[in-house]
């Protein structure tokens, strides 16, 4: 029996629908909550992880650093510790993609507020968005739309954590008040939703009320969100695009993806769906 297990910190909706889809498959699912584990780095993990561990911490050090464990022991790991690098961070994101010729918005990142401020008047004209490298729910993304916004977060910025430091900044794109999460499963996109800005935020994350709606998936979206998930190393993704005036365009690439609100928008079981493909890798 295929054995496979799931690294949580915490059990949302997400980790009990997979626990279960993974029990219907006739799998043996163990759900690991990385909180109570020791994990002893002089020692062989043996086949305590099953044959292949599927990574859900919610929180970005937990995540990073179980899964670093589980692939130096010798555990296949979905998705994998290179992956969880690169999308953990934006900035490594940014590269990736614009290595890989995968439209992206410009951004610039500095070191210093006073740095960030000159990039802000010279390079964006008064107008950005400032973001921290690591983060999610769209926590601490800030839009800069003049100078005494931007003094303000920029000089907030210098009494916080180092990470807070790495002024990532990106020019504010032109979009409708929404943008796509397109959902990637190894070789397919399996499904996608529009996410609609509520009256009183300009983000879209549904963490802060953005609304689902089934996305179709044409050929453009299809090619490019596959585009983006071979880019950062294959895997279960949630590519986020958004419908820039020169076209589609990729602003992040989510690791460890939720989809609580997409399954009733959209009708797709994406839970069975990871756990087959958890699966069909455990046995490759
Ligand atoms: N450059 C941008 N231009 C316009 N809107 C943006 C831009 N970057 C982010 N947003 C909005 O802010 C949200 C959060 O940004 P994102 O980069 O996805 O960070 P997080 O990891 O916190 O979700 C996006 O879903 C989008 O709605
Ligand atoms: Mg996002």
């Amino acid at each position: 029996m295929t054995k496979v297990s799931i690294l949580f910190d915490i059990i949302r909706w997400e980790e009990k629908a997979l626990y279960e889809a993974g029990k219907k498959l006739g799998l043996d699912v163990e759900m690991v909550d990385v909180k109570e584990k020791a994990f002893n780095l002089s020692k062989d993990c043996g086949i305590e992880f099953g044959d292949i561990a599927l990574q859900r911490s919610v929180s970005y050090y937990r995540n990073l650093h179980t899964t670093a464990y589980l692939e130096y022991k010798g555990v296949r790991v979905i998705n994998s510790l290179h992956t969880a690098i690169v999308t953990g961070n934006k900035m490594f994101t940014t590269l990736v993609l614009q290595k890989n010729n995968i439209p992206t918005p410009k951004t610039i990142v500095t070191f210093t507020s006073d740095a960030a401020m000159k990039v802000f008047r010279e390079e964006f004209n008064g107008k950005a968005v400032l973001k921290p490298v690591s983060g999610s729910w769209g926590r601490m993304v800030a839009l800069l739309n003049d100078e005494a916004a931007a003094q303000a977060v920029l000089e907030d910025r210098d009494y916080m954590y180092p990470m807070y430091q790495v002024f990532y900044m990106q020019e504010y794109v032109n979009r409708p008040p929404r943008d796509l999460r397109i959902f990637v499963v190894g070789e397919e996109v399996i499904t996608g939703i529009y996410r609609y800005q509520p009256q009183d935020d300009w983000r879209t994350n549904t963490a802060r009320g953005g609304r689902a709606v089934k996305c179709e998936i044409t050929e453009e979206i299809r090619e490019l969100a596959l585009k983006a998930a071979e880019a950062v190393g294959g895997g279960v993704f949630g590519v986020d695009m958004m419908e820039s005036p020169h076209g589609l365009i990729v602003h992040e690439v989510n690791n460890t993806t939720e989809f609580k609100n997409t399954v009733p928008a959209t009708g797709v079981d994406i839970p069975k769906i990871i756990m087959e493909y958890a699966m069909k890798e455990a046995r490759r």
